[in-house]
């Protein structure tokens, strides 16, 4: 386990999964616009969670994270084209991201269009060019990921998300929502970073619950902060759930219930971890970030 402080290990995993971005998307390549427009959500400021938490999966079962730098910057390009599109005027419609005017703001719907697709399919040449990993497990975790990332994961959870404005849904369809529209990456990018590395069916299935109830707590408390966040903090604006009439947990739980459901998520997270040793810290430290997070 390495002695560097939580901070400290998010700066630094931040700085590699940047520089690796920018080689995989380089900014003098033709047609110039749209590696401007990919650039420009690329590199606006997100957290970078999805890349750190495959980093820090594939640490806990005793691997060197920064091997994967391929895979953990295909999910972020994965993730950051979800964001472009989710901020549509036909989806969101919302002005500002990662503290910037949002890509279609700035470059049109079409291109915004574009820069998303663009991004997806950069991901997933870039994971396939990931190396140190036996050929089949690869394949395996790029599966996986397309499977998160698309109709049955993430996307499936936005079109339900979607079709749900406006709409009196249940607690569950809610949570399913959730579980989708974004733990399915998280849960893809804990097991990849776990598979990659050589983790055991157990150690996997510890960082499945973990990843899941991350997730889970992760978009509860995306729905706090859209009420009791401010703009100037997590780069979007706030109230961009009451403007669709989206059902969150919020509207379904109360701001106290939602804050109770995110906690007992935290909680389940926590303890699927007591398997492991130090060499899970960083992931617990992340669970105690998420529940105090701000931005
Ligand atoms: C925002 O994700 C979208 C959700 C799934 C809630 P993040 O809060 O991780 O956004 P960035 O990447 O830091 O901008
Ligand atoms: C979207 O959820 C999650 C995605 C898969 C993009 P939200 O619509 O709540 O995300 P934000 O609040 O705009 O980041
Ligand atoms: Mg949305
Ligand atoms: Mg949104
Ligand atoms: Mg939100």
């Amino acid at each position: 386990m390495t002695t560097v402080t939580f901070g400290q290990y998010c700066q630094e995993k931040m700085r590699l999964i940047e520089a690796a971005l920018s080689q995989y998307i380089p900014s003098d390549t033709y047609p110039p616009i749209m590696y401007e427009a990919m650039r420009y959500s690329l590199f606006a400021g997100g957290k970078r969670l999805r890349p750190i938490m495959l980093m820090a999966a594939a640490e806990a079962v005793g691997g060197n994270g920064s091997d994967y730098l391929p895979v953990a910057c295909g999910l972020e390009m994965i993730h950051t084209y979800s964001l472009i599109h989710d901020d549509l005027p036909a989806m969101d419609n919302d002005d500002y991201r990662r503290g910037k005017l949002t890509n279609h703001k700035v470059y049109g719907d079409g291109m915004a269009v574009l820069a998303g697709d663009g991004l997806l399919t950069v991901a997933f040449g870039t994971m396939l060019s990931q190396s140190k990993v036996e050929p089949l497990v690869l394949i395996n975790v790029v599966k996986e990921i397309a499977a998160a990332a698309g109709p049955a994961g993430m996307v499936g959870g936005q079109a339900i998300d979607l079709i749900s404005e406006g709409q009196i849904i249940d607690a569950k369809t809610l949570q399913y929502i959730h579980q989708a529209k974004t733990g399915a990456l998280f849960k893809a990018a804990l097991r990849s970073g776990a598979s990659l590395a050589g983790g055991s069916q157990q150690q996997i299935d510890a960082l499945t619950t973990y990843a899941c109830q991350f997730g889970l707590a992760f978009q509860i408390t995306d729905d706090i902060l859209d009420v009791i966040g401010t703009q100037e903090k997590i780069g979007k604006p706030i109230g961009s759930d009451v403007k669709n009439h989206k059902v969150t947990y919020v509207t379904l739980h109360t701001l106290a219930g939602a804050k109770q459901l995110a906690q007992q998520a935290v909680d389940k997270a926590c303890n699927s971890l007591l398997g492991f040793g130090p060499e899970a810290n960083i992931l617990r430290e992340l669970v105690e970030h998420l529940i105090n997070r701000e931005t």
